[in-house]
């Protein structure tokens, strides 16, 4: 189940932590984006769960008419089952609803973040892997 996240508890912080530790993410990035300022300052946080644990999050922030793509993560056990998708899908729906036209992120390096992003409509706007689509 996709939900849109308020507060951030102690539980689902270890639940982000682990999920991104298990795909090698960039941690530093993660503990900066699963400050107790989520919500604050346009930052949009969702999460899918399975029986009340969390298997993927992602992390936007949105300014004015463009909406980022901070951090997406999913579990390794459960990639490849749509649940990326439903997570940017989720956040497209939101950003759109709230006057966002342009959605942006930089992929990581991998052939999968770039698979992925293409497959959801992003194209790469630059050689340091900044995508974007609109919305
Ligand atoms: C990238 C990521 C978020 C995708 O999430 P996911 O739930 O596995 O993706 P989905 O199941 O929604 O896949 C949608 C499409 O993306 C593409 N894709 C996803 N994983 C892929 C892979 N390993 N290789 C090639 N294409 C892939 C496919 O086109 C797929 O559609 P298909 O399964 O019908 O062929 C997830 O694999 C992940 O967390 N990776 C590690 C962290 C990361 O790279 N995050 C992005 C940060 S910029």
């Amino acid at each position: 189940m996709i939900r849109r996240v308020f507060n951030v508890s102690d539980k689902m912080r270890l639940d982000c932590y682990a999920i991104a530790n298990s795909c090698a993410g960039n941690m530093e990035s993660i503990y900066y984006c699963l400050q107790d300022w989520v919500n604050k300052d346009g930052r949009i946080m969702f999460v899918c769960e399975y029986n009340s644990v969390v298997r993927g999050f992602l992390v936007g922030h949105n300014i004015r008419d463009l909406a980022r793509v901070d951090d997406l993560y999913v579990d390794r056990l459960f990639q490849r089952s749509g649940i990326g998708t439903a997570l940017l899908r989720a956040y497209e729906d939101y950003s759109r609803k709230n006057g966002a036209g342009i959605m942006s992120l930089q992929s990581r390096a991998t052939k999968q973040a770039k698979d992925f992003y293409e497959k959801n409509g992003f194209r790469q706007i630059s050689a340091d892997r900044f995508m974007e689509k609109s919305l």
